[in-house]
C-alpha cells in the first residue's frame, strides 16, 4: 500500500490536498484532526470541557471513538478546534488516537492501493515510513482568509468581516503555537518531508506540484 503523509499548519490547504490526492489515485483518506475535534466536541456536549479531570474524560471518549462516525460539519467550530489543540497535548490521549489511526491504515491495506492521512504528526509518528511526505504551510493572513471563506458567511458590514478575520488570526496563531511547542509529537516537518508554502498558489496548483513529485515528473 502506498502511504502519503501530509502535515501542516491550520488552514494551510493540507486537508483539501489530501482529499484531492485520495480522489485522484483512488486512495483511502483520513483527516486525523477530526479525531481530536470529535473528542473535544463530545467533551463540550457532555459539559466535561471544564472538568478538572479533562485528561481522563478525553481518554474515555477516545477509547470509544468510531472512525466511521466523524461528521465533519458539526466539528468545524473554532471553539472545538481550540479545545482539540489543548487536549492534543495529552500523551495518553495521543497514544489512544495513534492506535486508532494505525488500525485504520491496517484495516484498509487490502481494500485500497494507498492511503492519505493528514494532520500534525503523520510523517513523524503515524506513518514514519510513508512513501511521500509533505509539510504544507502559508502565511497567517492567507490562512485566516481561507478559513473565513470556508465558513461561507455573508457579512452585512465590512467591519464585521474585519473583526472576524482578526479573531481568526489570533485563534489560528495561538493554536499553531500550542501545536508546535507541545512536548509529545509537536508540529514539525519530518526530515524527509517536501515543505511547500501555499501562500501564493491555489489548491489546483498545489495538487499539480505534489502529483509531479509523486509521479517523478
Ligand atoms: O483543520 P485545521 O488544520 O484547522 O485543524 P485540524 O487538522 O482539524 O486539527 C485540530 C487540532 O487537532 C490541531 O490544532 C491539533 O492540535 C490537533 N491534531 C493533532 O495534534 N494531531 C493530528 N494528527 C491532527 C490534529
Amino acid at each position: 500500500m502506498i502511504e502519503i503523509a501530509i502535515d501542516g499548519t491550520a488552514a494551510s490547504g493540507k486537508g483539501t490536498l489530501a482529499k484531492k490526492l485520495a480522489k485522484k489515485y483512488g486512495f483511502v483518506h483520513l483527516d486525523t484532526g477530526l479525531l481530536y475535534r470529535k473528542v473535544a466536541n463530545e467533551l463540550i456536549i457532555n459539559k466535561k470541557d471544564t472538568s478538572s479531570n479533562l485528561a481522563y474524560h478525553s481518554c474515555e471518549i477516545a477509547r470509544n471513538l468510531n472512525l466511521l462516525e466523524l461528521n465533519k460539519k458539526e466539528l468545524r467550530s473554532e471553539e472545538t478546534a481550540k479545545l482539540a489543540s489543548f487536549i492534543a497535548t495529552y500523551t495518553k490521549l495521543r497514544e489512544i488516537l495513534n492506535s486508532k489511526q494505525k488500525e485504520f491504515v491496517a484495516n484498509n491495506k487490502t481494500k485500497f492501493p494507498g492511503c492519505v492521512l493528514d494532520g500534525r504528526d503523520i510523517g513523524t509518528k503515524i506513518l514514519p515510513n510513508a512513501d511521500f511526505k509533505f509539510f504544507i504551510d502559508a502565511s497567517i493572513d492567507i490562512r485566516a482568509k481561507r478559513r473565513l471563506l470556508e465558513k461561507n458567511i455573508s457579512f452585512l458590514h465590512e467591519n464585521d468581516e474585519k473583526c472576524m478575520l482578526h479573531s481568526l488570526i489570533i485563534e489560528i496563531s495561538e493554536r499553531d503555537k500550542l501545536d508546535s511547542s507541545r512536548k509529545t509529537s509537536p508540529l514539525v516537518p519530518a526530515n524527509d518531508a517536501h515543505v511547500i508554502d501555499t501562500s501564493f498558489i491555489d489548491a489546483e496548483e498545489l495538487l499539480l506540484k505534489v502529483t509531479k513529485i509523486i509521479e517523478g515528473i
